[in-house]
């Protein structure tokens, strides 16, 4: 099984010099927490244990958006390299408003969304395990709908926080100290989605008004 990378819990002071965003995000970043060539690495090994767990199956692997968009597509890339096959799905949740959980888990999941899980083994994509909220959600009521043969979740991040985790991912990327970050997918209020690396968002960034983008 693959292991975790950790990320400690002081600021590891990462060259950023090379890092590419749009030109309005100036500023709005503290520090560099993981960057593009790590995560490409880290998405390679899981992609490689998947492929091992799952030799001789089809798993259905679905993409938990919008903010695991940028590591679905990478993983499903590189289980392409594996030579491994797998089906898509994608499901809509979200628990999060600013930079707070809100505890309450908005679900688009509609029956027809679903009907490509039904017994099949499934593989769900997150780009972020924080306090396991959504997850604690989501799984009882897919287990219900479409009886999995198998149900894994696979999250890029999972983020040390001070409470257990109500939900554990079964492959994790980097075990991550408990700051706010954006990028890769992950937004605050919207923004910052737009990134290739993963960054601690700055003072100026959480103070943005984010109707000022036009
Ligand atoms: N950033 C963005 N979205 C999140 C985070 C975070 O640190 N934790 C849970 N959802
Ligand atoms: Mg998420």
């Amino acid at each position: 099984m693959v292991d975790p990378i950790i990320i400690p819990d002081d600021s590891r002071k990462l060259d950023a010099s090379n890092c590419v965003y749009p030109t309005e995000y100036e500023g709005h970043f503290d520090s560099l927490m993981i960057s593009k060539e790590e995560i490409k690495e880290v998405v390679r090994s899981l992609a490689v244990q998947i492929n091992e767990d799952y030799r001789g199956c089809r798993p259905v692997i679905v993409c938990v958006l919008k903010g695991a968009n940028p590591f679905y597509q990478h993983l499903l890339d590189a289980l392409q390299d594996c030579r491994q096959g797998y089906s898509m799905e994608f499901i809509r949740v979200s628990s999060y408003e600013g930079m707070g959980s809100t505890g309450n888990v908005k679900m688009g999941l509609l029956d027809k969304d679903l009907e490509g899980l039904k017994e099949k083994h499934v593989i769900l994509v997150e780009d972020i395990v924080d306090t396991g909220t959504t997850l604690s959600h989501l799984i009882p009521i897919l287990k219900e709908k479409v009886n999995p043969a198998s149900l894994e979740v696979c999250s890029l991040l999972s983020k040390r926080i001070k409470v257990p985790q109500k939900c554990k991912a079964k492959y994790v990327g980097f075990s991550i100290p408990d700051h706010f970050i954006v990028g890769y997918g992950l937004d605050y209020n919207e923004l910052y989605r737009d990134t290739q690396d993963i960054w601690v968002i700055s003072q100026k960034g959480i103070d943005l008004d984010p109707s000022s983008f036009k």
